[in-house]
């Protein structure tokens, strides 16, 4: 079958990145995965009520008034790495803290580094939540509340599969460390900081990531490419304040009108983005990548029938998949001016703005939309308007190579957790720290998900699996022996 597999990816890459010999892995011990394995699904309903407990702390980064509830989860996270006999710290940063764990180190055992976050998305519209998102409730298998998939169930299986090692073993059979953030749904802005001067602590062979997700039910995946992003917010100025419409209309520059142009203009009719040199760093899909995700028969009218909507358009010549996973997109994430209120009003509004961001591919760089945005909307701002934007996070696109013995490690444990080998996929989403991991660490990142695309991130409804959750935490167990066969 012609599906994307490892082999595919490895021979698209550049002689020079690819491995002579993969490293041989030997057989894993197969007494103490049975004795591991029984430990967690002996253990499966206490895994389940610890998850809840770290679900009803709402952990909120965005929203400063919950900023001891982000300080309270990051508690929760240290305590129980503590409790499991590891050294621990929680790192104090100018933002929300950092949670940082070692387990005792073994000479000649490679290291992984697990990070993963414990703050969530704001949970509104609240009302259009079933049950209240920080009272997490059991329906159908799965956990509904804000962070069961993000990031709090996956960051979880990390943390109980070494449990399972220290409750039947007694230790874990590599290095591991922990770092589990408190800011990433608002950028990572601490832990950039925290990189760049302490690297050194932070040294491993590998990143560990689930924060991202399955192809679909009972398709598990590694994600290889994750898509970046420049996030703004343009503000325009018009008279200096709100005047009647029918008295200037026609005669003053109305900035909504003008925001609603400039906003129409940065995308035409194809799906192209404006921006001047837009696409002149954008790597392109290798035909081995589209040949793939064509073999993955993505089920096109299901992902519409998900989202309730009856048609859709994006950059011509992709299909779904390529649009989400491997093309730069553009979309306005808010927008406000004028009269909001019940019935109408009459009114020439002083000020308009919107927020908006790109996501980015492989190699476009937060910095060059910045520059190639103001150089598109400065010379179209018409008379009598002024503009204010402002820069928000920034991260460029990633694509983390499959070329490793550690991603063999990992398809391993996947199948001991899962059943089944995993696809190679990239998401549309973004994680901004990974390429910051693999740049000062120079260690292989592995994006193992656990989630699924209807688990509703960010959205209301937020749910995971009970399944894949003890899924997870299964692979995870192994993956520890898997990764311990590689010489550190
Ligand atoms: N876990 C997501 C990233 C993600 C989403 C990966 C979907 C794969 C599929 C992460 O928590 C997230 O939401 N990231 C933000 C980053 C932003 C706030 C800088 C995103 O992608 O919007
Ligand atoms: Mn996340
Ligand atoms: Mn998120």
């Amino acid at each position: 079958m012609a599906v994307l597999d490892r082999q595919h990816y490895i021979e698209s890459l550049p002689a020079s990145k690819r491995l002579a010999d993969a490293t041989p892995l030997a057989v894993t011990d197969a007494t103490s995965m049975s004795e591991i394995d029984d430990y967690l699904v002996s253990r499966h309903d206490d895994f389940e009520a610890d998850l809840c407990e770290l679900l009803r702390i709402p952990s909120i980064s965005a929203d400063s008034a919950h900023a001891d509830d982000v300080r309270r989860a990051a508690n929760w996270v240290h305590d129980h790495l503590q409790a499991l006999g590891l050294t621990t710290e929680l790192i104090e940063t100018a933002g929300h803290p950092l949670v940082f764990a070692q387990s005792e180190q073994i000479p000649g055992k490679p290291t992984a580094l697990v990070y993963g976050h414990y703050d969530v998305q704001p949970p509104d519209p609240l009302d259009e939540w079933v049950s209240p998102p920080f009272e997490p409730t059991v329906r159908d298998g799965n956990i509904y509340a804000r962070g069961a998939t993000d990031d709090k169930g996956q960051m979880l299986t990390h943390i109980k599969s070494a449990e399972a090692w220290m409750k039947t073993v007694g230790q874990l059979p590599l290095n591991v460390k922990y770092l589990i953030e408190g800011e990433e749904e608002v950028g990572s802005q601490s832990l950039g900081t925290f990189l760049t001067e302490h690297a050194a602590r932070l040294a491993c062979d590998c990143v560990v990531i689930s924060d991202t997700c399955q192809f679909g039910p009972g398709r598990p995946a590694i994600t290889y490419g994750l898509r970046g992003i420049a996030y703004y917010e343009l503000l325009l100025k018009g008279p200096q304040q709100d005047l009647h419409s029918g008295s200037f209309g026609g005669a003053i520059t109305n900035p909504a009108n003008v925001l609603a142009r400039l906003l129409a203009e940065i995308v035409d009719g194809e799906g192209r983005v404006q921006l001047p040199g837009f696409y002149d760093a954008v790597v392109p899909l290798t035909p081995r990548e589209r040949e793939g995700y064509q073999a993955m028969a993505f089920d096109d009218e299901g992902f519409l029938a998900q989202v309730g909507v009856d048609g859709a358009i994006g950059e011509s010549g992709y299909s779904t998949l390529e649009r989400r996973w491997a093309r730069p997109s553009y979309d306005i994430n808010g927008l406000w001016s004028g009269y909001q209120g019940e019935g109408a009003k009459t009114v020439l509004p002083a000020r308009a703005g919107a927020k908006f961001s790109f996501r980015l591919v492989p190699n476009q760089t937060p910095e060059q939309v910045t520059a190639a945005l103001r150089e598109f909307l400065e010379p179209r701002l018409p008379p009598g308007i002024t503009m204010e934007l402002k820069d928000f996070h920034g991260s460029p696109g990633v694509l983390v190579s499959l070329e490793s013995p550690y991603i063999e490690a990992a398809a391993s444990a996947i199948e001991h957790g899962f059943g089944t080998a995993p696809l190679y996929i990239r998401e549309g989403g973004s994680i901004p720290i990974v390429t910051s991991f693999a740049e000062h660490l120079g260690a292989d990142v592995l994006l193992l998900g656990w989630g699924l695309s209807d688990d509703n991130t960010h959205s209301p409804n937020e749910k995971f699996c009970l399944a894949d959750f003890h899924r997870g935490t299964k692979a995870s167990a192994q993956l520890w022996a898997e990764l311990a066969k590689i010489c550190g």
